[in-house]
């Protein structure tokens, strides 16, 4: 679909995603070049070259000796796709509903913290890009920038987006003008701020609560923790997000201290991180229900899902709990080191209750293909992570506009090629899977 009155575009319900790699084959015309190199690899570098070394450090830091993270990214090439040709992809579609929402793709943004360390406008500009292409955006609650704010530039996005005819429109339905976000929760022990939050978020459009329960406190990262590299106890101290949550900012009173005063800044950080986000206590099964029914009384009964699911005994938990939804993920190998690839995972949760819950994914997806692959091993919906953060410190918004166009171009461009109209037809049929370490790249350094 590379010529733009193509009649095939007038068939077409999403965006024309692939369109993207005819603007920017025409752009050195008009003297336009892209910010950056879409290859994984090479867009890695270009990060490493243009962020601080504390950014840089903790965006690409995994745990240990990096073998869940490499793990993850070989995972994705034990399984192939079986090209189809001769099939009419003239109609071809990448929009779902997610929750009941409906997306222009199912790729959202992963819940990611302290991005004010990538680039000054932080979460803004991710709330922004994915209000602007119909996808969906999950704040972390270790975010820089307040619960609110994010929401505002989400909906501006958003409104930009629908004047663009950028997919996820629901014209006259459930959230029109408004962006498709969720709130990320780190679960703290004190049930006040905990509430606070998920009010908050409730309050400010987030549809869905996501709990990650595999983060009570950071992994092990060799080069974070050779550098002192942990922003919450440096410049960035408790960000807006703990700064705007009144709970919080009493507690930080209680202590004596001064929410916003430079002179405790470090403390007031560590108030935030210790005690609520990375406190390293841990909760256990028993008192899902009780987070479960607050968020639903709080939202007026909005969809509620787990993030961090890797064995399928957790994931029988999760529906015998009435979760929602469960992501299945291991945090991009940056938690535990020497773990199962999450996509080995996915495979066996799904075969265990893919009917029974919505299952999402994340963990090492780097190109269309891997999108394509997760969605035929049985998720419903993927994450992106590093690749939209390394966009961010590599170009700000802009970056992150090029990164996501890049990837949905990917994607619609390998529906096109490879024989795949609709979502549906991407299943297991699609995939030919060698074993497990029957084949590995030869590249090391997989991004
Ligand atoms: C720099 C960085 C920060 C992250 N911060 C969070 C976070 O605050 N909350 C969370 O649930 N997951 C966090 N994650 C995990 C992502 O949500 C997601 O699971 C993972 O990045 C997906 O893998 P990928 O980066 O290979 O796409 C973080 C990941 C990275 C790379």
């Amino acid at each position: 679909m590379s010529n733009p009155n193509n009649p095939n575009i007038q068939q077409r319900s999403t965006p024309q995603w692939s369109l993207y790699q005819r603007e920017l084959f025409w752009g050195p015309n008009e003297n336009k070049h892209p910010p950056f190199n879409t290859d994984p690899d090479k867009l890695k570098a270009t990060a490493k070259e243009r962020l601080s070394q504390a950014g840089w450090h903790y965006a690409s830091c995994n745990a240990g000796q990096s073998l869940t993270h490499h793990a993850n990214r070989a995972a994705f090439y034990r399984h192939q796709i079986i090209p189809r040709t001769l099939i009419d992809t003239s109609t071809r579609d990448t929009a779902t509903t997610v929750f009941g929402r409906r997306v222009s793709a199912p790729i959202g943004f992963a819940p990611i913290g302290i991005n004010r360390i990538y680039h000054a406008t932080g979460e803004l500009s991710p709330a922004k890009v994915a209000g602007e292409l119909g996808l969906l955006y999950c704040l972390s609650s270790a975010g820089s920038f307040g619960i609110e704010d994010v929401a505002r530039a989400n909906d501006a996005g958003r409104m930009k987006g629908e004047g663009k005819g950028n997919g996820g429109e629901e014209q006259g339905g459930k959230g029109e003008g408004m962006g498709i976000r969720w709130f990320q929760l780190y679960w703290s022990p004190d049930d006040g701020v905990a509430l606070s939050m998920l009010k908050r978020a409730a309050e400010n459009g987030y549809e869905a609560c996501v709990l990650t329960t595999d983060t009570w406190q950071l992994g092990w990262r060799h080069d974070d923790v050779m550098h002192g590299n942990y922003a919450f106890y440096h410049d960035h101290g408790a960000g807006d997000l703990g700064l705007n949550d009144p709970v919080f900012v009493d507690r930080v009173k209680e202590m004596g201290l001064d929410p916003r005063g430079e002179g405790d800044k470090m403390e007031v950080g560590a108030s935030w991180i210790d005690g609520h986000i990375w406190h390293g206590q841990s909760f256990s099964w028993e008192r899902i229900p009780w987070l479960m029914e607050n968020w639903k009384r709080l939202s007026g009964g909005k969809p509620f899902a787990i993030k961090g699911i890797q064995s399928v005994a957790d994931a029988k938990k999760a529906v015998e709990l009435g979760v929602d939804g469960i992501v299945v993920s291991n945090h991009a190998g940056r938690q535990v080191d020497g773990a199962v690839a999450s996509l080995d995972a996915l495979e066996k949760i799904v075969d265990a209750v893919g009917d029974k819950i919505y299952i999402m994914y994340d963990s090492g997806i780097r190109s269309g293909a891997d999108v394509f692959k997760a969605l035929a091993l049985g998720a419903k919906f993927v994450f992106i992570g590093r690749l939209w953060v390394y966009a961010l410190g590599s170009g700000g918004e802009e970056g992150v506009r090029h990164v996501m166009k890049s990837l949905l171009a990917d994607f619609d461009i390998l529906m096109n090629v490879a024989g795949y109209p609709n979502l549906k037809e991407i299943n297991r049929d699609a995939l030919d899977s060698l074993p497990k370490g029957g084949y590995y790249p030869p590249t090391t350094e997989m991004a």
